[in-house]
């Protein structure tokens, strides 16, 4: 691929993150500096198939630096696992003349990505749009902060009614296959207990640990457990914590999609902003088919190929933590 890149499509795929805006004004605003044209995509992979694709300026991304969800609105687009929707995409794509594309979006769209460019040599450049974080070679993804932000002040606030009423507490967020918010929130809380998917979740160990506050009277407990947790997540969890510990008041919270929205922080604004800018570079400087994250506060390339395949691990030391510090 030794071409020059002068039409650029942005889009926006799968789950929303906060931040994603922030990204799609960069891309617009540095592509439009460098002299190219910017076109926004609409719904994801949705609108390149079903062309609907706009041109963007740069007063186009006024005033959306703060705001949650994405001006290009989102989607998982089943279509476009298929070769013929990424056939229509192309077609539509080459009407316009756009011959570079930016996607932020979590690995599954990364893997429409990767073979959208191989199939149809298009450069592809992947920005991690995702409030799960479970993306590897970047520290960040756009979204989290706020994602976990949010946990973090409902946590919080739950722990004030758990307290006034010595009650224990399973709550539950996001993170269907990965418990980095769990992990996060639950540490920045001082949770009890913390369920993820990437461990498997041993109910008696979380009933003993409870067992054992009960007996030394402590009454105010949070078991913070992700969605995805492999026991089936709070309602299964407080389905056997009530009926093992019935002389413990157990309530249930379900954070939910609140996690999703909102203004995004300072550092969702910085980094969608810093990996916007980077992605239009890579396009410029011949660097194709990579995801840009950002590791050790410094930029980071990862081939597409390897993006997808790569998966955030969640270190042993962190459960002994979570352990130790909430005795
Ligand atoms: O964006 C990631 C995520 O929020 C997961 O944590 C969650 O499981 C999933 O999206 C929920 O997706 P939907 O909004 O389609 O139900």
């Amino acid at each position: 691929m030794d071409k020059q890149v002068t039409k650029i499509g942005v889009l926006t795929s799968g789950g929303d993150s906060p931040g994603m805006n922030a990204a799609v004004r960069a891309v617009v605003r540095t592509g439009i500096y460098y002299g190219m044209e910017i076109f926004g995509i609409m719904r994801g992979y949705s609108g390149m198939i079903e062309n609907d694709i706009v041109p963007m300026h740069s007063r186009s991304v006024a005033n959306i630096i703060q705001r949650g969800g994405t001006i290009l609105k989102t989607a998982r687009c089943k279509e476009f696992f298929g070769y013929e929707g990424r056939k229509k995409a192309h077609s539509n794509l080459k009407k316009l003349g756009i011959n570079g594309l930016v996607i932020v979006g979590g690995d599954g769209s990364f893997r429409g990505a990767h073979q959208f460019s191989e199939e149809f040599d298009i450069p592809c450049i992947g920005l991690p749009g995702t409030i799960d974080k479970d993306i590897a070679g970047t520290d960040f993804t756009i979204g989290f902060d706020t994602a976990v932000n949010t946990a973090v002040e409902a946590i919080d606030k739950i722990r004030d009614t758990a307290d006034a009423h010595d009650r224990l507490f399973i709550i539950e967020v996001m993170g269907r296959d990965a418990g980095y918010i769990a992990l996060h929130s639950g540490i920045a809380t001082g949770a009890e207990n913390i369920l993820i998917p990437e461990r498997k979740t041993d109910i008696e160990e979380l009933i003993s640990s409870l067992q054992e506050k009960e007996k030394r009277k402590k009454l105010v407990n949070l078991v913070v457990v992700a969605e995805g947790d492999n026991f089936g997540g709070s309602d299964e969890v407080a389905k056997v914590v009530k009926q093992r510990l019935p002389n413990v008041d157990t309530r249930v919270c379900v954070l939910g999609h609140i996690q999703r929205g909102g203004s995004p922080s300072c550092l969702d604004r910085v980094i969608a902003s810093r990996m916007g800018y980077s992605a239009v570079e890579c396009l410029m400087e011949g660097r194709f088919n990579v995801m840009v994250g950002i590791l050790n506060n410094k930029m980071h390339f990862t081939p597409l190929e390897k993006a997808v395949k790569a998966k955030q691990k969640i270190g042993d030391e962190w459960m002994k933590i979570v352990k130790i510090l909430a005795s």
